[in-house]
């Protein structure tokens, strides 16, 4: 069982309208995304798309070894040669379509940070699901997922996604899009509104316990759960545009371990990121975590953080 149910598709109206990367408008400001509304702009889209392996695609390659070699947190996670190897083995069999890699590129261009973290997310979630799930290396090509989760973002302006200081309620209500943004754009894509991928963008700001967005569901997804972990641990140990200072290892683990034992994340999942953080990789079921919070989060950190109103 590689995903749950495509449960808590709950209709949404949105303020911005969700567009294509040549601003084809899928769904209008002020529009419902049902159900039904994708399933009538699946039926509209006549094109093909070419399937491309994505580790051929361009740099990406080079750039998924560079990313998680550059950042200094990922030694002991991606720091076994072997290991390395054997992921990028596995992530031959993954292939995208041609608009999804246009996306992948109009992040390269523009916001490199998001490029930046769709590969190590992938790389890092792809990971966690070889250790979790028994035979997901040979299933990565049926399964379809790719560096995709936070793709809804091109519907978001850059000035607000590059913003170094932070965000007013409406600009943060306006990045709240991106996850049914990325569930349009990604089920108008692939033709299909159950391909894990847009399942993922859809619900990877979903918690277990329905504190997330944009549904708040009782999230319930091993494929998304393992994401969010993978998404929220790349957050905190990267320089962002609102944190200039990133969260230090421990400090990171402690975080999302304080999430799980909140119910917020999956407990496993959480069980084999910090597995994979200690040197001698202990099994992820057998991997005890501490309680205990000692670590401190970085100063000037604005995550969360909104201006309550517009400051012109
Ligand atoms: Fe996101
Ligand atoms: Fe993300």
């Amino acid at each position: 069982m590689y995903s749950g149910p495509n449960v808590g598709m709950s209709n949404l109206r949105i303020k911005y309208p969700i567009h294509t990367l040549d601003n084809q408008i899928l769904i209008p400001a002020g529009g419902e995304v049902s159900a039904g509304k994708i399933d009538d702009l699946i039926s509209t889209n006549r094109n093909t798309y070419d399937s491309i392996p994505l580790l051929s695609y361009k740099s990406v390659q080079k750039d998924i070894i560079k990313v998680i070699k550059s950042a200094p947190l990922y030694n002991v996670i991606f720091g076994d040669d072997k290991q390395l190897a054997s992921l990028m083995n596995h992530l031959e069999s993954v292939t995208l379509i041609s608009p999804l890699l246009d996306i992948l590129d109009y992040f390269k261009e523009h916001d490199f940070y998001t490029y930046r973290h769709h590969l190590s997310v992938f790389a890092l979630s792809t990971l966690i699901a070889t250790e979790m799930i028994d035979d997901y290396t040979d299933r990565l090509k049926d399964v379809e997922s790719g560096p995709t989760h936070d793709f809804g973002k091109i519907c978001i302006p850059l000035d607000i996604l590059r913003k170094q200081t932070p965000l007013t309620e409406k600009e943060y209500n306006r990045l709240k899009d991106h996850p049914m943004a990325g569930y349009v754009l990604l089920s108008y894509y692939y033709k299909d509104t159950n391909k894990i991928a847009p399942i993922v963008a859809r619900d990877h700001h979903e918690r277990m316990d329905g504190s997330g967005y944009p549904s708040g569901i009782n999230l319930d997804n091993r494929l998304a759960e393992i994401t969010i972990v993978s998404d929220i641990y790349d957050a905190l140990i990267s320089q962002r545009p609102y944190r200039h200072i990133s969260f230090d290892n421990r400090t990171a683990c402690e975080e999302i371990t304080k999430m799980a034992e909140e119910n917020k994340l999956h407990w496993e999942v959480v069980q084999c990121m910090i597995a994979l953080n200690r040197k001698e990789r202990p099994h992820f079921a057998e991997c005890s975590i501490s309680n205990v919070k000692r670590g401190s989060p970085p100063p000037l950190n604005n995550y969360g953080i909104t201006l309550k109103r517009d400051v012109k």
